[in-house]
C-alpha cells in the first residue's frame, strides 16, 4: 500500500465532496465529514456515475445520476447492501495539509 498526494486540505471543504484525478490514472471522490476526509472510488457501481459530483449528507454520498446513495465511511449502498453494489474505500490521512490516499483501496 503506498499513500499518494491528491489534493490539499482548502480544496475539500466541510460537508462537500469532489472527484480528483489520481496521477492521470483513476478518479476518487473526497469527501469531507465534519472535518474527516474519506476517500472512495469515484465511479459509482450502478452505471459509472461521479460520486464526487454528488451531493454529501452528513456521511451519505448522493450519486448525480440516478441517485443511489452510499455511507462514505463503508462505501456501502443503502439501495442495495450488497458487497456487489459497495464502493471500494481508500484510507486518508492528511500530511502537512496535503490530502493523501492510499492505494490500493481496501476491500
Ligand atoms: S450511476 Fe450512480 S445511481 Fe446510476
Amino acid at each position: 500500500m503506498r499513500y499518494i498526494d491528491v489534493a490539499h486540505i482548502s480544496e475539500v471543504e466541510p460537508g462537500t465532496c469532489r472527484s480528483f484525478e489520481v496521477e492521470g490514472e483513476c478518479d476518487v471522490a473526497l469527501c469531507n465529514v465534519d472535518g474527516e476526509i474519506l476517500a472512495l472510488q469515484d465511479t459509482c457501481p450502478h452505471a459509472g456515475g461521479p460520486l464526487g459530483e454528488g451531493t454529501l449528507e452528513g456521511n451519505i454520498v448522493q450519486c448525480p445520476w440516478h441517485g443511489w446513495a452510499f455511507d462514505v465511511r463503508t462505501g456501502q449502498c443503502l439501495k442495495n447492501p450488497v458487497p456487489a453494489w459497495s464502493v471500494p474505500c481508500h484510507p486518508t490521512r492528511v500530511e502537512n495539509g496535503i490530502i493523501q490516499v492510499a492505494f490500493p483501496p481496501e476491500p
